[in-house]
């Protein structure tokens, strides 16, 4: 079979364990031939390829991004865009398409599969926030960036008797902001999914530090919202799926939090280096896993589908169903877990 391949939205770490298991399964069991698609849904748009086998995935699985590149292009905002991609598969006799991305990447995969392009998903995010799947690969790698950076900041916070604001991604959902902040023993953690009021965390700050203790790590998730009214953001450029570019809550807040108390506060956002470089463990294991099973479900038709974990075993659901609705975190993480270290 002649199978195509993309990544598309932000790279995550294990993109390439997953091309690299595709392209194994692929090509020693089932006997098929790879076509990598360069730059996500671009160079199916544009028609350029590059060859795939196992010999050029050697090395690749524990480097971070993706070898095929990627991109936020939307072909439905494209002019004739989706006619293109049909066009260029017909053309290069691609007969499946594995689309490794999030909710617009897949969300595009669903659209064609409904105008007859047959396609599988695989869920990709460090943001952990794709419904269907209890976990995306990605995530754990951020989580543990985040986690690492956190337990330094506490030292020079502690040296200096500093509030520290850490700034993570996660544009709706705080699944990374949550797990650092419990991993690395945050004061305060502030997420997209509970709306916070910045005197209730000055308050608790100024308690914590009546209390005698003198540093506090606040962590942030990029998209954390204020109670309404209660503070003012900046708001950032949109692309091609309508999202705003997020970065820089923590500066607002550090801000507000030394003008309220009087503490001394840092801020270090994390950015791009929570997606960057090699991918954990578990993040390789989980990659190598949805890759076989992408592979697998190309050759029994399963088209429409996206893989998923689910009870630690790998499943498929309809790609409908992943980029339907995001997962939020569970408030029963952080109102019965998170929430008994705050202050
Ligand atoms: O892929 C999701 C994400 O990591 C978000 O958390 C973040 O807002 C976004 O990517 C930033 O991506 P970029 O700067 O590549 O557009």
């Amino acid at each position: 079979m002649k199978v195509g391949i993309l990544t598309g939205g932000g790279d995550c770490p294990g993109l390439n364990a997953v091309i690299r298991a595709v392209v194994r399964k692929g090509e020693q069991v089932h006997g098929d031939t790879v076509v990598g698609f360069l730059d996500g849904w671009r160079g199916v748009i544009e028609g350029r390829t590059t060859p795939l086998d196992i010999h050029r995935m050697r090395g690749t699985l524990p480097r971070g991004g993706t070898v095929l590149g990627t991109s936020r292009t939307n072909p439905y905002k494209v002019e004739g865009g989706a006619e293109r991609c049909k066009a260029t598969l017909a053309e290069l006799g691609i007969e499946a398409l594995v689309a490794i991305g999030g909710e617009d990447t897949l969300g595009v995969a669903n659209r064609l599969h409904r105008e007859g392009v047959a396609v599988v998903g695989v869920p990709k995010t460090i943001d952990n926030d794709l419904s269907a799947t209890e976990v995306t690969f990605g995530f754990n790698t951020a989580v543990q960036i985040a986690t690492d950076a956190i337990d330094r900041l506490h030292t020079t916070a502690e040296s200096h008797d500093r509030v520290m604001v850490c700034e993570v991604m996660g544009r709706h959902a705080g699944h990374i902001a949550l797990h650092a902040g419990i991993a690395g023993g945050a004061a305060e953690i502030l997420l997209p999914e509970e709306p916070f009021d910045i005197e209730r965390v000055c308050d608790a700050l100024r308690e914590r530090h009546g209390r005698g203790r003198y540093a506090s790590i606040v962590v942030v998730a990029e998209g954390a919202q204020p109670v309404e009214g209660s503070l003012t953001l900046a708001a950032g450029e949109v692309d091609a799926f309508g999202h705003v570019r997020l970065g820089g809550i923590a500066n607002v807040l550090a801000s507000e939090i030394e003008a309220r108390t009087g503490y001394e506060t840092r801020v270090t956002i994390l950015g791009h280096v929570q997606r960057g470089g090699t991918p954990t463990a578990y993040d390789r294991v989980l990659a190598t896993r949805f890759g076989i099973a992408a592979i697998d479900a190309v050759h029994d038709g399963a088209f429409g589908q996206m893989v998923a974990l689910r009870a630690d075993s790998i499943v498929r659901v309809p790609l409908a169903e992943a980029v339907g609705e995001l997962k939020l975190v569970d408030p029963d993480l952080y109102h019965g877990v998170a929430e008994v270290f705050f202050g």
